[in-house]
């Protein structure tokens, strides 16, 4: 384990603060884990903004200690004036420290250092949505047992305050639904391929340069990273326990070309949705690919801009914008919450917003909806033998089964094929009704592959 001492400097600048008449107020102290792409953009905007950010706070926040693995990688911030280690839980132990920022991710060593420091009565702010997702209720619920705020902002569509805006912003409101594009590795990707029919692993190689993706961009691209991150938006939404493990989770590595350009042609756009619907059967928390009408604003987010429609009955639809990864757009999340934090450090537990928007007491036991009880129009697509009769049997499937067809293409077949390619757009119908008719047309004779089905979306602000 390696430790550099602290150069006697006074990092970021502002270390005593002159309040009221003559008294000076120390900086709150700060434990930084994890040096990477949001722990250096941490540390850049507090260094670069801290007299704005102690104005706003009404006290200096110093970082004075910060673990990483590798004490010799070279890193995007100056860490002049830090304590560095490759012992992170040196850092949480510390007597001095007032507030830990996790910045490590996954939920392994990051869950271990977090609960030690709420057990040791110290404030966690952190960027990890896997963290929260999966372990958030245990996590708030010994928050709560020990006065102590969780902070975590940035786990949601990375610089957007959309964790603000639902909890405070919006608490009047009863909230329908919201949907989302929240992982900017995989909307990144989608654009590219769309705008510059550049191939998907160059483009993830880049995200991943970039410092957009996750450790592991598996989580990204299978859709993981968004149903963490809608597994909390609908828990502060619904006033619901976070429960991860219902979600329905879809990537985005199965879309083709061919179905972004069909897309198109019916006026839609392809983007990799999560959305979450209070109904009165359950909460739905799905993220799969989704066609939405390309005069939509969400459809029209490209690269690595996050965006998160949230329908409220007082309010209606309101649309929140922003860059949803890298270093300084997180880093801006992730130091809003240390104000935050720092604005209320003496304030009475009992007058805090709640870590889940409602009271800890107060969550609703509704059920999160199976997914084949959810309703949407779909998209398919299937490769046909280019023959009479063959529409007409997959129509009649369809027919039967009370899915009703609000378009069909039909195209040539391709050079190297004799497959005609059908598209199709259905309208609402019940998940389980989907799969029954699309098992019985993958069962005809002429009909030659697993059919394409992506999901459809209005977006009406119903
Ligand atoms: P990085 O991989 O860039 O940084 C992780 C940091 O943790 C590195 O500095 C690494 O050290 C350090 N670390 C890892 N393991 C240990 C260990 N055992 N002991 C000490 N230090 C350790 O990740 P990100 O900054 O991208 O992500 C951090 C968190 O923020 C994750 O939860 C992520 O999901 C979340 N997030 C990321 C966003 C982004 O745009 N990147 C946006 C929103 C949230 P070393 O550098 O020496 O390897
Ligand atoms: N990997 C995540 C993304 C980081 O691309 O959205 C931000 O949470």
């Amino acid at each position: 384990m390696n430790t550099v001492p602290v150069r006697p400097s006074v990092a970021f600048g502002i270390c005593l603060k002159k309040i009221e008449g003559n008294a000076l107020v120390e900086a709150v102290k700060v434990g930084l884990l994890g040096l990477g792409t949001v722990g250096g953009g941490t540390v850049n905007v507090l260094k670069r903004n801290a007299e704005e950010i102690s104005r706003r706070a009404g006290r200096g926040i110093q970082v004075t200690h910060a673990a990483a693995r590798d004490l010799n990688k070279p890193r995007i911030c100056d860490t002049d004036g830090i304590t560095l280690t490759t012992d992170p839980m040196s850092v949480v132990n510390d007597p001095d420290i007032q507030i830990v920022i996790e910045l490590i991710g996954g939920d392994g060593l990051a869950k271990d250092l977090v609960m030690a420091a709420i057990e040791q009565g110290k404030h966690v702010v952190t960027a990890n949505k896997a963290l929260i997702a999966k372990h958030g209720n245990e996590i708030f619920a010994a928050a709560q047992k020990k006065n102590v705020m969780v902070a975590f902002e940035a786990a949601v569509a990375g610089g957007i305050p959309i964790i603000k805006a639902i909890r405070e912003g919006l608490a009047g409101n009863k909230i329908q639904w919201l949907a989302g594009i929240i992982n900017g590795t995989g909307n990144f990707i989608l654009t590219e391929m769309r705008d510059k029919g550049r191939d998907f692993d160059d483009v993830l190689k880049e995200a991943q340069e970039l410092g957009y993706a996750e450790a592991d961009p598996t989580f990204d691209v299978e859709g993981i990273d968004a149903a963490h991150k809608l597994t909390i938006l609908a828990s502060i939404a619904f006033g619901i326990p976070l429960q991860f493990d219902a979600a329905y989770t879809e990537g985005i590595t199965k879309i083709t070309r061919e179905d972004v350009n069909y897309a198109e042609e019916l006026g839609y756009r392809i983007k990799h949705l999560g959305v979450s619907r209070c109904t009165e059967k359950g909460v739905e928390l799905r993220v799969h690919p989704t066609l939405i009408p390309e005069r939509r604003l969400l459809a029209n987010v490209d690269g690595v801009m996050n965006a998160v429609l949230v329908n409220g009955d007082a309010v209606g639809p309101t649309l929140y914008y922003g860059a949803g990864a890298g270093d300084e757009p997180t880093a801006s999340a992730v130091v809003a919450d240390l104000v935050d934090m720092v604005r209320v450090l003496t304030s009475d537990p009992e007058n805090r917003v709640p870590h889940l928007a409602f009271q800890p007491d107060a969550l609703s036991d509704i059920p999160i909806l199976p997914m084949a009880e959810v309703t949407t129009a779909y998209y398919l697509r299937m490769q046909a033998d280019d023959r009479p009769g063959v529409l007409a049997d997959v129509t009649r499937i369809l027919g039967d089964a009370g899915i009703s067809i609000e378009a069909i293409i039909q195209k040539e077949p391709l050079p190297d094929s004799d497959n005609a390619n059908i598209i199709m757009l259905t309208h609402r119908v019940e998940e389980q009704q989907m799969d029954k008719a699309i098992a019985s047309i993958e069962a005809l004779p002429a009909i030659h592959n697993k059919l394409t089905r992506i999901r459809v979306e209005s977006l009406d602000a119903d």
